[in-house]
């Protein structure tokens, strides 16, 4: 039996991806092995958000072809989409597959012919608005607890830094039959928890007549009775409104956890990067969700150094995100993508400079996490068992994305538990299992 190996690279999206990918090798009859082992075939999932993506997104592609010099070697995802040429460069690849036909990696690698196999082939090809995302089957469970699918593909925002437009192409919404019935299969499966993933998921269903997030969800809840919880990812600051934050502040079974991406707390910077939104509106926006959601946890990306970025824009970041009830942040640093319109913009931030803020703001993020779970000392908590971390020691994580430690005799992996919170220690919270 002919073997594969996969290696994701990026966002949760591309991790969806490579499931998907397995799925399909399985399903024609090869055996996955793990990235370190001799395979036939290497799938390396690319991600090039920044140039740090693409340096890594090489060197794994490197070590495969040492791994085995006569195995194909398939970069597949964002990088194949957007540069092709800069990883054909790399001696010994077999091919590369953009975004626009990973899908179908299975059939391009069995039809490979000898002679293709000895040299390098391209197969890219422009992303197109009639390609949905396809419904996908399940048949084993791959992530230990919480499973991700994609419900939508795509961006068109254009923020002038990002070159995930380019790499993903026009918004495009699985069908919400397809959401539904893949939520089943993974319940069937085992699931517990359902991430709702996409590149821009705030703008599900505006491909679809009549379809937005919000309906997707009440569908859902109507559809899929049981015992589970869906958890959003990334909603952009705009995309938010009134009856998302209702439906999610009143059905138990959607997750308290709202991830906004701020970027910056600038106003002038916010501009430069075509972010239609003020400092102002940001705040606003939390504090509301705060007040008809109270325990729910914020998380967010910021980003230091974009062009022109100075100590003022930087302060006005920092205390925007100091006087917010904010958990959790996710730095990244700027880096320039080719194409992109901040690329060319002049006042480009030396690299020390944003190292420097970003480890300030990465220092107030830990504090911001330990305030946050801070108030949930001596509350009842329900969590997801995630794993089993020593002896009869179990960590779970909640609807407000907290990691909860708990000690139990029965092994409660992938099941809820309640536990009654008595302290916290090194930024986690600790408590005794409560009975069913
Ligand atoms: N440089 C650094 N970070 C970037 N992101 C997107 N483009 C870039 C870039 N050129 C970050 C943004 C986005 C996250 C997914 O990646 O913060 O929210
Ligand atoms: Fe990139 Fe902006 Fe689209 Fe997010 S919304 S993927 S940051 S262009």
């Amino acid at each position: 039996m002919k073997t594969v190996a996969f290696h994701t690279l990026g966002c949760k999206v591309n991790q969806v991806e490579t499931e998907e990918m397995k799925e399909d090798f399985v399903n024609r009859g090869f055996n996955i092995v793990g990235f370190n082992s001799k395979a036939d075939i290497y799938i390396i999932n690319t991600c090039t958000v920044t140039h740090v993506s693409d340096r890594k997104s090489k060197a794994m592609i490197r070590r495969a072809i040492r791994r085995n010099p006569l195995a194909v070697v398939a970069a597949v995802g964002c990088m194949a989409q957007t540069d092709s040429r800069q990883l054909a460069e790399i001696k010994g690849i077999s091919l590369i597959v953009g975004n626009s036909d990973k899908e179908n990696i299975v059939d391009i690698i069995e039809n490979l012919t000898m002679e293709e196999k000895n040299r390098t082939t391209i197969v890219s090809n422009p992303i197109r608005a009639e390609d949905k995302p396809k419904t996908v089957t399940y048949t084993c469970k791959h992530q230990r607890t919480r499973a991700f699918i994609k419900i939508q593909d795509g961006c068109q925002n254009f923020c002038s830094y990002c070159i995930i437009p380019y790499t993903r192409g026009p918004v495009r919404s699985k069908l919400p039959a397809s959401v539904v019935d893949e939520i089943r299969q993974l319940l069937v499966i085992g699931y517990r928890e359902v991430v709702l993933t996409g590149i821009h998921t705030g703008l599900y269903g505006s491909d679809l007549d009549g379809w937005d997030l919000t309906r997707l969800l009440r569908f859902i809840m109507e559809e899929v009775k049981g015992d589970y919880r869906i958890r959003l990812s990334s909603i952009e600051p705009l995309e938010m409104n009134e009856q998302l934050i209702k439906i999610i502040a009143e059905e138990p079974r959607l997750c308290h956890h709202f991830h906004i991406p701020l970027q910056s707390g600038s106003n002038k910077i916010l501009k430069a990067m075509y972010r239609r939104y003020t400092r102002e509106f940001y705040r606003e926006l939390i504090n509301h969700i705060a007040i008809s959601v109270p325990d729910a946890a914020f998380t967010t990306d910021i980003m230091v150094g974009f062009p022109g970025e100075n100590e003022e824009d930087f302060s006005d970041t920092y205390t925007l995100i100091a006087g917010l009830p904010l958990m959790d942040l996710h730095v990244f640093k700027y880096s320039p993508r080719p194409g992109t319109k901040a690329s060319a913009m002049p006042l480009q931030v030396e690299e020390i400079t944003k190292r420097d803020r970003s480890e300030k703001l990465l220092e107030l993020a830990r504090n911001k996490y330990c305030t946050f779970i801070r108030r949930f000392l001596n509350t009842d908590m329900e969590v997801l068992v995630e794993r089993e971390l020593y002896n009869d020691q179990y960590i779970g994580l909640s609807d407000n994305y907290i990691n909860v430690e708990f000690s139990s005799n029965n092994d409660l992996r992938g099941n809820f538990a309640t536990i009654k919170i008595s302290s916290m220690d090194s930024g986690v919270l600790k408590g005794e299992l409560l009975p069913i």
